[in-house]
């Protein structure tokens, strides 16, 4: 009876082994070769960083082997050759470390595969799998195998290697479709992330410690290690639970945050559209301006921010035109000096809108001194050089520059070689010079003069 089920015993471990290096190669294969991606493939590459499958063991049996080769080679010192001291000493020095990799590995392996941006989420998912590794061990270290009869032990292997078959069943029907959406940054955790820990615990304690419970030798100990365990499990779900809640909390923050900034940007283009409707000729005016201005910002060495705050400055350069009357803005005919005096309070029409905007105090910036000139000529407030805001000082080359580039009603655009010297002209009087080369070298990337209406 005990033979056969030593043997069925090897055999299902040898089975169980085989199959799930194959599973792994099939995973990795799958993964980042094949370019498929499945759900089934998460749940493979999850199953086998259980402590009982794979790289661990592979390794561990490796040394372990080399070690009994070795020994017979040494002298022996008090009944114990020195590479069996070091062979006994080493699962803690080498599991341990191999056991961290193996979980950092397969953590790494699953955030690669799900193209995660918070891979901390991965790795709790699998940390979550070392506290059930964790129990296992104490198990394991509470010496049952001497103390319960060899035809108990083989059936509670049998019964253990099933029940983990099953746990992870569950696994995958409970939480690998609710994890995988823990991919995308905006989604919400589900707690069914939870129920793995409890039921692998629940499924390994019932068949070891309670079968050890029943016999009479050791029983305080066991119980007392059934004990410690359980509280140990406990406090890693509710570490857990503190880290993903963590996590949810920070996903709806930044999900709510991306909301606002793209209803503000659909807003400002929104309005930059409005402003541009009034005028006929200069359909599209603001957005290209926006876009421009950012140009010159990135090339001038900007971070991402100011870049972004001087597009919007850029779609909303020219609101103040709202308050300037259609007949003048779209007038055929050259504009009286009246005219002229209307067309010049944009600016400060604009400046006025803008700084109602509290939370955005530098929208304005843009709006008033667009039109300013570096030798101090322009308008509304005479400003020159250094005096007048960096953006807006960037505005106003973006502004000239698609003025030359766009049709008006009484001609078509210039070419870029009468732009570029028009520009040049304009260094140091209308425009800063330094952002006026800045453009004149946007100009030279921009080969196929792509950069017009
Ligand atoms: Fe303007």
């Amino acid at each position: 009876m005990t033979e056969r089920l030593g043997i069925i015993e090897i055999g299902t471990q040898l089975i169980y082994y085989v199959f799930s290096s194959l599973m792994l190669f099939w995973a990795l294969w799958k993964c980042f070769w094949d370019g498929k991606r499945n759900r089934i493939v998460l749940f493979i590459l999850t199953a086998l960083s259980n402590s009982m499958i794979g790289l661990f063991l592979a390794v561990y049996g490796g040394i372990s082997f080399s070690m009994s080769v070795i020994e017979p080679l040494f002298p022996r010192v008090l009944g114990y050759s020195m590479p069996y001291r070091i062979a006994e000493v080493n699962p803690f020095l080498i599991a341990g470390p191999l056991y961290i990799a193996r979980i950092l590995f397969m953590a790494w392996l699953c955030g690669k595969w799900l193209k995660v941006k918070n891979y901390s989420s991965v790795l709790f998912l699998f940390l979550m799998f070392g506290a059930v590794d964790i129990v296992a061990i104490f198990r394991d270290s509470g010496n049952i195998n001497e103390i319960v009869h060899p035809e108990v032990r083989y059936i509670i292997s049998i019964v253990g290697m099933i029940a983990a078959f099953v746990s992870l069943c569950l696994f995958y029907i409970l939480d690998v479709k609710p994890f995988s959406k823990l991919a995308k940054v905006s989604a919400k955790v589900n707690w069914k992330i939870f129920n793995i820990p409890p039921i692998v615990f629940i499924l390994v304690y019932t068949i070891t410690a309670g079968e050890s419970l029943s016999n009479n030798e050791n029983e305080l100990l066991l119980f007392m290690l059934f004990l410690f365990s359980t509280m140990i499990i406990f406090l890693f779900i509710w570490a857990f639970y503190v880290i993903i809640r963590n996590i949810h909390e920070t996903n709806e923050a930044v999900k709510a945050k991306e909301e606002v900034k793209t209803l503000s940007v659909e807003v400002m283009e929104a309005l930059a559209h409005t402003i541009d409707a009034k005028d006929e000729y200069t359909r599209g005016h603001s957005v290209r301006v926006a876009k421009y201005s950012k140009m010159l910002a990135e090339k001038l060495g900007l971070s991402k921010e100011d870049c972004d705050n001087v597009y919007y400055m850029g779609l909303l350069h020219d609101i103040g035109k709202i308050g300037v009357p259609n007949e003048i803005i779209n007038s055929k005919s050259k504009l009286t000096e009246e005219e002229y005096a209307v067309i010049k309070t944009h600016p400060g029409v604009g400046y006025g809108i803008l700084d109602e905007i509290k939370s955005r105090p530098d929208l304005s910036i843009g709006a008033r001194w667009h039109h300013e000139r570096y030798d101090g000529k322009g308008y509304p407030d005479g400003k020159a050089g250094e005096d007048i805001p960096f953006f807006a000082r960037i505005i106003a080359v973006a502004d000239s520059y698609d003025a030359m580039t766009s049709n008006r009603s009484y001609r078509h655009y210039l070419t870029q070689d009468a732009v570029r010297s028009e520009i040049q002209k304009n260094e140091g009087t209308q425009f800063d010079p330094k952002i006026a080369e800045c453009m004149i070298e946007l100009m030279a990337e921009d080969k196929n003069f792509e950069m017009h209406e």
